[in-house]
C-alpha cells in the first residue's frame, strides 16, 4: 500500500514521534509512506509527497516540530482546494493519514464523506479536539508552562510583583488550566470560566492583606476581554484560516495595565511559541506513538473515516465526525482546582 501521511495546522512537540511510528509499523509490514509536505498544501497543485525511508525516521522521536513541515493553508480560500486534494488522494495513495487539530479533522471527515480512505489522528497543543483526552503536544505545552512560571515565581516573590503570563488557547482554557495549576499560578483566567476586572483586583488585594505581594496570574490567550472592560482592537491580524490571531490580542498586556493602574507593581511574559517548540515529553512521545500507531492498523483494518482517541486511558476508534465539531471545554471539576489554591 501507499500510506500518505501528513501534519496540518499548528505544530506540536511529539509530531515526529507520530510520524516515525507510522512509518516504522508500513516498513515493518512492507507498505510504502508518503510524507506529504506541509500538510494540504501538499497535496493541492503539484503533489508534493516522497516515500520515507528507515533513515528519515531515525532519532526523531525526541526532536520537536515535524519532518514533514506543516502550514496553516485554506483550501476555501480559493475555492477548489477541496476536490483537488480528493484528486490528489485518489492519483497518488491508497490511503491518508491525517495528523491535527479541528480544522484538519473538519477537512478529514469532508473527505471521509466522500468515501476518500482517510484517517485522522489527534493534535492540537491547546487540547480541545472533542472526544478524545489525549491531544498530540499537549504535555509538552503544559510542562513548558509549568516550568515558566517555577522561574517567574522567584522573581516576582523577590520584586515583590505581580507578573501577569499569557498562554496559548484559542477557544479553551487547557494549557492555562493545567500549566497553571501544575506551576502553582495564584489566579488563572480562562475563556469558560470568565470573571470581570474587579474579581481579579480583588482577589490581589485579598493576598495583599494577608502579606502575599508577589502574585502569578495565568491568563489564556483567547479570554473574553469585553468582560474585563475591554475591546479587541483594529491592530489584531487575522489568517484566513484560523480567523484572528489571539497572540495579537494581547490580553496579558491588558490584564497587567489594569493591575498596575490599581496599584501593583507589574510585569508581564507572553510565552507564545516556546509552548510548541522544543523536545516533547516522554508522555507526549509515548502516546502520540499510541494514536498513530493505532491510526495505521486502522488503515489495514480499512477502518477509513476513524480517529484513534484516548479514553479512560485507553486507545479507541472514533467517527471522525464526532470529533469534527465544536471544542472540549475544561470542565467544573478542573477549574474548581485551579481556585482552591488562591
Ligand atoms: O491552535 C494551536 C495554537 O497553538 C493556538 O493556541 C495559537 O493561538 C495558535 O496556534 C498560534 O498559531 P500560529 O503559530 O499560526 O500563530
Amino acid at each position: 500500500m501507499r500510506i500518505g501521511v501528513l501534519t496540518a495546522g499548528g505544530d506540536a512537540p511529539g509530531l515526529n514521534a507520530a510520524i516515525r511510528a507510522i512509518g516504522g509499523m508500513a516498513m515493518r509490514d512492507g507498505h510504502e509512506v508518503i510524507g506529504i509536505a506541509n500538510g494540504w498544501a501538499g497535496l493541492v497543485g503539484d503533489f508534493e509527497g516522497e516515500a520515507l525511508t528507515a533513515k528519515d525516521l531515525r532519532g526523531i522521536i525526541g526532536q520537536g516540530g515535524t519532518l514533514l513541515g506543516t502550514a496553516r493553508y485554506s483550501l476555501d480560500d480559493p475555492p477548489g482546494g477541496r476536490d483537488c486534494v480528493l484528486g490528489a488522494i485518489e492519483e497518488h495513495l491508497d490511503a491518508l493519514i491525517a495528523i491535527g487539530g479541528d480544522g484538519t479533522q473538519r477537512i478529514s471527515n469532508w473527505l471521509a464523506e466522500r468515501n476518500a480512505p482517510v484517517i485522522g489522528v489527534p493534535k492540537t497543543l491547546d487540547n480541545d479536539l472533542p472526544g478524545t483526552d489525549y491531544c498530540i503536544g499537549f504535555d509538552t505545552a503544559i510542562s513548558i508552562v509549568a516550568e515558566s512560571l517555577d522561574r517567574l515565581n522567584t522573581t516576582a516573590v523577590s520584586h515583590h510583583r505581580v507578573i501577569v503570563v499569557e498562554t496559548m488557547g484559542r477557544a479553551t482554557g487547557w494549557v492555562a488550566a493545567l500549566g497553571g495549576l501544575a506551576g502553582g499560578a495564584d489566579m488563572i483566567v480562562i475563556p469558560e470560566f470568565p470573571i470581570t476586572m474587579d474579581e481579579i483586583l480583588e482577589h490581589l488585594d485579598r493576598r495583599r492583606h494577608a502579606g502575599l505581594v508577589f502574585s502569578i496570574v495565568v491568563v489564556a490567550e483567547g479570554i473574553d476581554l469585553g468582560l474585563l472592560g475591554g475591546s479587541d482592537t483594529s491592530e489584531m491580524k487575522s489568517d484566513s484560516v484560523s480567523g484572528v490571531r489571539h497572540a495579537t490580542r494581547g490580553v496579558g498586556h491588558f490584564v497587567a495595565t489594569k493591575i498596575e493602574e490599581h496599584g501593583f507593581e507589574v510585569r508581564t511574559t507572553v510565552l507564545g511559541h516556546l509552548q510548541r517548540g522544543g523536545s516533547p515529553t516522554a508522555y507526549d512521545r509515548i502516546n502520540a506513538t499510541r494514536v498513530a500507531g493505532a491510526a495505521y492498523e486502522a488503515v489495514i483494518a480499512g477502518k477509513y473515516g476513524m480517529i484513534p482517541v484516548v479514553r479512560d486511558g485507553t486507545v479507541v476508534l472514533a467517527e471522525l465526525s464526532t470529533v469534527a465539531v465544536g471544542q472540549r471545554q475544561v470542565p467544573r471539576e478542573i477549574y474548581d482546582l485551579c481556585s482552591v489554591f488562591f
